[in-house]
């Protein structure tokens, strides 16, 4: 009995450093659909070393296929803790809303997983929000700097809101994998100096927007997470952090106090 030799597409994706080569060679093949010109031009995308969710255009998150396109963020499985979180607030008709939202890969989880909701996203980059508007309701997809980008009528209605902000330090950016440093933008990356610039402006916008015990939650690292935490206390919620060991996943969470603080009182 002859055994049949070792897949060539497996070999060459091994041989040009992908981990789970087996898995990405399936992709790869269901995305080409039997047409071999085509699995020759995603192959060659991948192993010049292109992440595999934009040569084939889609992440799975939370069991879902998120669209991507390149040149946008790639979903990670840690996000996830942001959707397990925001479902323990989720109420019929309650708001929710992710800020810098990528591909709106969380609201999208959201509005899946709790239909009860109504799920906006919102995101500064024109290229993230063509694609957010293919994973979410586009009318529901706003286009523009953080709470500028929202619907004013949404203020103090938002019972739940989601942000995985940029929070790599400056420093740091060129010691990520090239698949992230070489082919997703660096506004997605690049969280300043400490790696907090945007996420301090989330927390400190964040009183204006959220309801009365409504919480915000916040993809941070570890090591940031004490200060995110410290931030959210400065806004006057109720803060502390989550760590997911499963998903090597941090967030920091924060809840607008039913009466009292500083949110709503400048009018
Ligand atoms: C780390 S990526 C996360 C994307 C998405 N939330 C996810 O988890 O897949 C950060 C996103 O924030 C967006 N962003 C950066 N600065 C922003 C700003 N000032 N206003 C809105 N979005 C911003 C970037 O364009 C990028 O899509």
């Amino acid at each position: 009995m002859t055994h049949p030799g070792p897949d060539p597409l497996v070999v060459r994706l091994r041989a040009a450093g992908c981990v789970f080569a087996d898995e990405e060679a399936a992709v790869l093949r269901e995305a080409a659909a039997g047409d071999a010109a085509r699995l020759e031009r995603l192959a060659a995308r991948r192993l010049a070393g292109q992440p595999l969710e934009t040569v084939v255009g889609w992440a799975e998150f939370r069991g879902l296929r998120v669209a991507v396109e390149p040149g946008v963020f790639v979903p990670r499985r840690r996000t996830g803790l942001l959707v397990d979180l925001a479902l323990r607030h989720a109420a019929p008709g309650a708001v929710a809303v992710e800020l810098c939202a990528g591909a709106a890969a969380a609201a999208a989880a959201l509005a899946a997983e709790a239909p009860e909701l109504e799920v906006h996203a919102a995101e500064l980059d024109p290229a993230a929000v063509r694609v957010a508007r293919r994973n979410l309701d586009p009318a529901r997809v706003h286009e523009g700097d953080l709470y500028d980008a929202l619907p004013a009528d949404l203020r103090w209605r938002v019972r739940i809101l989601v942000a995985n902000a940029p929070y790599v330090p400056t420093r740091e950016v060129p010691l990520m994998p090239p698949e992230a440093r070489q082919h997703e933008p660096r506004l997605a990356l690049d969280g300043g100096a400490d790696g907090l610039d945007v996420q301090r402006r989330v927390i400190a916008g964040a009183p204006e927007w959220l309801a009365p015990g409504g919480v915000l939650l916040v993809e941070t690292s570890e090591r940031q997470a004490p200060t995110t935490v410290a931030l959210m206390r400065e806004a006057g919620l109720v803060a502390g952090s989550v760590h997911d060991e499963g998903i090597a996943a941090t967030a920091a969470a924060g809840v607008r106090p039913e009466s009292g603080g500083r949110a709503g009182s400048g009018g």
